[in-house]
């Protein structure tokens, strides 16, 4: 196969990118997009800012366009993401616990049902837990009004929203077997035990030289998998350039097919000019839409 969507489609898999509305209308962006990749993510067109910037009131346009495009090519799309501390609007964290119960609940169905049928995977809930030693979960309007069973609630309310959407928890620092990924591991075979409805883990993967990819990656892979669930590469992007970059990329391609629940890699963007690690060069196409040595070592590893 000559591009990483077929090449990963003949592995079973897919290959995605995260995508910003309001770069579609740039033709080398979107001739890059349509010809290499055969899923998305919206970059930011489906965090609770964008989509219900305030209560009750919902704006779906931005992200309309990206579901829109993606379908009229074929390609599969990835809901990103329900429930995060993060691009979330000032009036959720200005509720009380019984409206905040209510507002997540509403947000889930509401988002949901409005794409029903129409998302691959959504990333229900988006990293709820610390970084570090503690395994803690991390601090949150609803982690700290709802407490642990916001997660678990959010889960059910999104698998009544969109029965055929596969529900993933995704987080980032839980590449390797550490406190965090412990932390998580813990959770999902919780609700693997207890009939929980959740499908899949995602893992972030935004690698660094401080954060290089793990040598345990592929093994902290597998111990989610025989769990029971998919795994999926998130927001993959490496720093760095070159045949050492190619060499992590490839790493990564090879550790996700030697895990056979490992459905799919999502890159967090399609060129280093737009990516959100400002200065860097993190992914396969640079700031002219050249193929990069990484996108060679990806599409070859493939
Ligand atoms: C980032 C986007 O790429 C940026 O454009 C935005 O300013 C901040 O969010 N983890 C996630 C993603 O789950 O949603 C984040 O995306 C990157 C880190």
């Amino acid at each position: 196969a000559s591009t990483l969507g077929d090449a990963a489609a003949e592995r079973g898999r897919y290959f995605g990118t995260a995508v910003a509305a309001n770069r579609l209308g740039e033709s080398d962006y979107t001739a890059t997009l349509n010809r290499e990749f055969n899923s998305v993510t919206a970059e930011n067109e489906m965090k609770w800012d964008a989509l219900e910037p305030s209560r009750g009131s919902f704006s779906y346009g931005n992200a309309d366009r990206i579901v829109n495009h993606a379908r009229a090519q074929g390609m599969d799309v990835r809901g990103h993401t329900l429930v995060w501390h993060s691009q979330l609007p000032g009036w959720v964290s200005g509720l009380g616990a019984n409206d905040l119960r209510s507002a997540m609940n509403h947000h889930i169905t509401q988002v949901m049902q409005h794409w029903r049928g129409q998302i691959h995977s959504w990333d229900v809930v988006n990293e709820a837990f610390q970084d570090g030693s503690s395994g803690a979960r991390r601090p949150s309007p609803f982690q700290d009004r709802l407490g642990n069973g916001f997660i678990e609630e959010a889960f059910r309310t999104a698998r009544a929203a969109d029965p055929n959407a596969k529900l993933c928890y995704n987080d980032y620092n839980t590449d390797a077997i550490n406190a965090k990924s412990n932390a998580v591991y813990a959770m999902v075979r919780d609700f693997k035990q207890r009939g929980v409805p959740i499908d899949c883990v995602g893992f972030q993967s935004h690698f660094n030289s401080g954060n290089p990819v793990p040598g345990d990656f592929r093994q902290n892979l597998q111990r989610f998998a025989d769990l029971g669930v998919d795994v999926q590469i998130t927001e993959l992007d490496i720093e760095g350039s070159g045949t050492t970059q190619a060499n992590h990329y490839r790493t990564v391609v090879e550790a996700c097919l030697a895990v056979s629940r490992c459905t799919g890699i999502t890159v967090w963007g399609v060129t280093d000019k737009y990516s959100w690690r400002s200065g860097g060069t993190p992914l396969l196409f640079d700031g002219n839409y050249n193929k990069k040595p990484a996108y060679d070592a990806v599409l070859t590893a493939l």
